[in-house]
């Protein structure tokens, strides 16, 4: 490795933008993608490329950003007075850093790790160009700015749509907005930039200008425009997270997984699979789901904050909320809404059932329509439910409460009491029958039939 291969790198994350575009009161890198932030998802390929530190620039009253950005120190730029503007912020956090600067947008957040470590490869040869540009090409370049170069494919400006000739604006060289420069000189460079232009902000892009005018070299590196979109609104998230959702499904047939209609199925970007996992059409995965091997997800199924055991088989039409953990070979079938619950091994929750804040046995079988009433308007209580235990349909199980193991609650019950193991319990009015009373009913309402008297209601 020679000197210049251990240049050192430091990442400088814009956030600052309003996001005006998104028409949202949420800041705009906080739009989730594959159910994190954008943001996140840069912080995240950040990971892997080698970067000394990072620096976060966000807008003012932007905490929810800071707090995503943690431990990544923020720095705030009070006003948006452009790109350029906001990279100058991070230079007191940066702390007299002596190395390579990586600028980087959070609302590109389908940038790859190797376009990243491509893009700083291109600094580390010797004498290198002083600043290298992240571009990409498009049939239409349409609000990007352009990459103006020259016969040599050698950069020698950026300029913005808005300030672009029409001549300008059909390059279809890119930019990306990633660049990385030397810090020392991107900042002196920083300190020249001028806000004389359509937007009256300042370009981070002019630094290409400014540094041809002291004739230092600037390049090209390209990546592919489809990870290196911007998202500006609504429509643009909503491609990228098709994009996204295109890795996730790919990922998860790489995994082991099989997929049976792999474009109805969404995912997290955290969503863990293990192998012979099958998924069928229709099934979203909220964020922090895992399956272990050989689960099987049918169709219409909503998943979120849910451990799916090994062999366990969800859905059709199931729901699984935050703190789900559904046991090894465990069955949880159509209309079952499952919250904070732990279903142990071989137990079956199979049909129109609400379990939440309890624990089912291992073997145990929720009847059709059994559900925990764990909330009473003001707390929420436990059920608990033994190992093998029979729940008979249509139970009302009202928390706190507890069925011992191998236990037999009799349908239509309502059970306010424990059940010891191994005991029956029926909660349920008694029933009358009538011999001809329906007949007799009829006769009455419709003048046919047999005229008996109705019997005489009971005295009270
Ligand atoms: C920018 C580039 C453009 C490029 C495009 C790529 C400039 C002048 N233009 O345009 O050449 O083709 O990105 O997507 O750089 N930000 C701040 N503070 C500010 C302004 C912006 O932190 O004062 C942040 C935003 O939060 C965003 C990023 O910088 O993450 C880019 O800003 P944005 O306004 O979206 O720039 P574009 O108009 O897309
Ligand atoms: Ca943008």
């Amino acid at each position: 490795m020679t000197a210049a291969n251990a240049r050192k790198t430091a990442a400088i994350v814009l956030a600052a933008g309003k996001g005006t575009r998104m028409k949202s009161s949420l800041p705009k890198v906080l739009h989730p993608l594959a159910g994190r932030p954008m943001i996140a998802h840069v912080l995240a390929t950040l990971k892997h490329v080698p970067v000394e530190r990072t620096v976060v620039v966000v807008g003012p009253g932007m905490e929810a950003i800071a707090a995503a950005a943690a431990p990544h120190p923020c720095v705030v730029q009070q006003e948006q007075l452009g790109t350029g503007h906001a990279v100058k912020m991070a230079r007191q956090a940066l702390g007299g850093f002596t190395g390579d600067v990586l600028v980087v947008f959070a609302d590109t957040p389908l940038v790859t790790a190797p376009t990243l470590q491509r893009l700083l490869a291109a600094r580390r040869h010797e004498p290198g160009p002083a600043i290298v540009v992240l571009g990409m090409r498009l049939p239409d370049g349409g609000a990007y700015g352009r990459l103006v170069c020259d016969p040599q494919g050698r950069l020698e400006r950026i300029v913005e749509a808005r300030d672009a000739t029409e001549s300008e604006r059909k390059i279809n060289l890119c930019n990306s907005g990633f660049l990385v420069a030397d810090a020392g000189l991107l900042f002196q460079l920083l300190d020249g930039l001028s806000n004389d232009n359509a937007k009256n902000e300042y370009y981070l892009t002019d630094v290409v200008k400014l540094a041809r005018a002291r004739g230092l070299a600037c390049a090209v590196v390209e990546g592919h425009a489809l990870e290196l979109a911007g998202i500006n609104s609504r429509g643009e998230l909503a491609l990228a997270e098709n994009v996204m959702q295109n890795r996730l499904r790919s990922a998860a047939l790489e995994a082991g997984a099989t997929l049976i209609g792999p474009d109805s199925v969404f995912f997290s970007s955290d969503t863990r699979i293990g192998a012979d996992v099958r998924i069928g059409p229709y099934v979203v995965f909220g964020p922090g789901v895992t399956l272990e091997a050989g689960a099987e997800i049918r169709p219409f199924c909503h998943l979120e904050g849910a451990h799916v055991g090994k062999g366990a088989v969800i859905g059709p039409f199931a729901r699984l909320r935050p703190g789900a953990r559904i046991g090894e070979r465990a069955h949880v079938g159509n209309f079952v809404e499952i919250k904070n619950t732990a279903l142990m091994a071989g137990a079956k929750a199979n049909h129109l059932s609400y379990l939440g804040d309890a624990t089912v046995g291992a073997k145990a079988n929720i009847g059709a329509g059994t559900i925990t009433c764990n909330y009473d308007g003001f707390e929420k209580a436990a059920t608990e439910i033994g190992e093998g235990a029979f729940i008979g349909s249509n139970t009302a199980l009202v928390a706190p409460v507890t069925v011992g193991a191998r236990a037999i609650v009799g349908a239509g019950s309502v059970i306010t009491q424990d059940v010891a193991p191994d005991a029956l319990a029926v909660a349920r009015g008694g029933q009358t029958n009538v011999a001809e009373g329906a007949a007799r009913y009829r006769a009455r309402k419709t003048g046919k039939g047999k005229a008996a008297p109705a019997p005489k209601k009971p005295s009270a």
